[in-house]
């Protein structure tokens, strides 16, 4: 099969894990990123490449260049975008075949899939409309293709033209040179310009829906990519074992998991009953019921036996959109020991947290050496403004952290792996990773 360039958009954080993951699933060369972009060549099946879970977006890439500048001049720079960004004409002609090849492949994959769905339901009347209508959407026929552009600009460039000014010079530029026919509405063919102080890069959609949006989710929680890459950030693979989200709203964090660790049981808990329903719904949406269990509780109290499971997930609430009537601040400190309990000796836990509660959660995984001489493995000693984590005994630091049982909390088993700093958007976020060992084999 052919070897095909590809590139991906990605969130901020996540371009680390898209290369790795592209490295892994598609054996794939020339791995490239660049922030927000993963490049890369692969001849896996185009079905292959959109089951990528760390990416926002699919292309096939066009070309990739140095930056240009654009003269203010109309003339000039119409006259530099058919050099720099359009090119010649048989580059776009072998790309359009390639994007051709690619749809029928997924075409034909769609195909099969309803054709044996069609068997499976023992319909005999096969519905040519929708075949044809999939058909219609592949073949670019004999007439020229219709276009639109879409144009992102960052840098010196965007402080002269907006990126509609640029779409528009650049269409042009390639209805002239190519004779394709401008189409805003319902294009054929897109094709995506990002031009910033460092990039030049052209490239063509192959899906309308971004790869982030899972088919599965029917209520939209935490970001796909994210929950996805709480369990890639695992330090181990999990296989056959229990996983647990003690708060798992609508269940984007098990969804995800329950991809990867296809042999693996799920729990999920949540306080709120009309949050696990919608996460039921998800559930049944992905066809995977008889794999998780989804209980009403409080994950301070969680409803299993000490060391009962092998992962814990947990998207903890901060912020405006998952703010929760719990202080989650107060209540960081029993929320983690209780995680901590129910975690089995070599399990692993991994957490998204706000930059405020990733301060918290470090004063309260005390490093084993700071608490040797403890006799009270309970008291915490810590201060949040002391940046070696260096145990101070104040009575003002005890109070930070009491939790409801006025005892200050601290944990000693808990093993620090990789901090990854992720964007949700709005906001940035941090994915801790953690093994439980014995307390007295901790070191750090
Ligand atoms: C950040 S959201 C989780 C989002 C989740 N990852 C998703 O994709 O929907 C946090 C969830 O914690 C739940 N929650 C808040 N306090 C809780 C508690 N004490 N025990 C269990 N769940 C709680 C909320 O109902 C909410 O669904």
């Amino acid at each position: 099969m052919m070897m095909r360039r590809f590139y991906c958009t990605a969130g901020a954080g996540m371009e680390d894990l898209l290369a790795d993951e592209v490295k892994h699933k598609l054996a794939a060369t020339e791995v490239e990123q660049i922030p927000g972009r993963v490049f890369f060549c692969s001849n896996a099946h185009l079905h292959t490449v959109t089951q990528l879970k760390s990416a926002e977006r699919l292309f096939l890439l066009l070309r990739k260049a140095a930056p240009i500048s654009i003269p203010n001049n109309p003339a000039k720079a119409a006259v530099v975008v058919q050099q720099s960004i359009v090119g010649h004409a048989d580059m776009w002609k072998q790309n359009v075949l390639t994007w051709t090849t690619l749809q029928g492949e997924l075409h034909d994959r769609q195909h099969r899939g309803q054709k044996r769905k069609r068997e499976e339901e023992d319909i005999l009347n096969l519905d040519a409309t929708a075949t044809n209508s999939l058909s219609s959407n592949i073949q670019l026929g004999k007439d020229p293709p219709s276009f639109r552009v879409s144009c992102r600009c960052s840098g010196v460039i965007a402080r002269s033209y907006t990126s509609q000014r640029l779409s528009r010079i650049i269409g042009m530029a390639i209805k002239e040179k190519l004779g394709w026919k401008v189409d805003l509405r319902e294009p054929k063919l897109e094709v995506n310009v990002y031009l910033s102080d460092d990039h030049c890069i052209v490239g063509m959609p192959l899906l309308k829906h971004p790869l982030a949006s899972r088919h599965y989710m029917k209520h939209n929680g935490l970001r796909s990519t994210i929950a996805w890459a709480m369990t890639s950030l695992c330090p181990k693979q999990l296989i056959d074992c229990v996983i647990l989200d003690p708060m798992c709203g609508v269940g984007a964090v098990l969804l995800e998991a329950a991809q990867d660790c296809s042999s693996a049981v799920f729990l999920g808990m949540d306080i709120e009953i009309s949050q696990l329903q919608k996460a039921a719904e998800n559930v049944k949406a992905a066809g995977i019921e008889g794999r998780v269990h989804l209980i009403q509780c409080s994950a301070m109290e969680i409803p299993l036996n000490d060391g009962a499971v092998d992962a814990v997930l947990c998207d903890v609430p901060f912020g405006r959109k998952f703010s929760c009537s719990t202080d989650m601040a107060t209540a960081l400190p029993l929320l983690l020991k209780e995680m901590e309990r129910v975690l089995r000796v070599g399990g692993h836990l991994v957490l998204l947290l706000s930059l405020q509660l990733s301060a918290q959660l470090k004063k309260i995984i005390c490093k084993h050496n700071q608490h040797a001489n403890s006799s009270d493995t309970q008291r915490v000693r810590t201060d949040p403004t002391n940046a070696n984590n260096e145990c101070t005994d104040t009575p003002e630091n005890l109070m930070r952290y009491k939790s409801s049982s006025e005892t200050p909390i601290l944990i000693t088993s808990l093993q620090a792996h990789k901090t990854h700093k992720v964007s949700l958007g709005s906001t940035d976020a941090f994915i801790h990773t953690f093994t439980k060992v014995q307390p007295e084999m901790c070191s750090h």
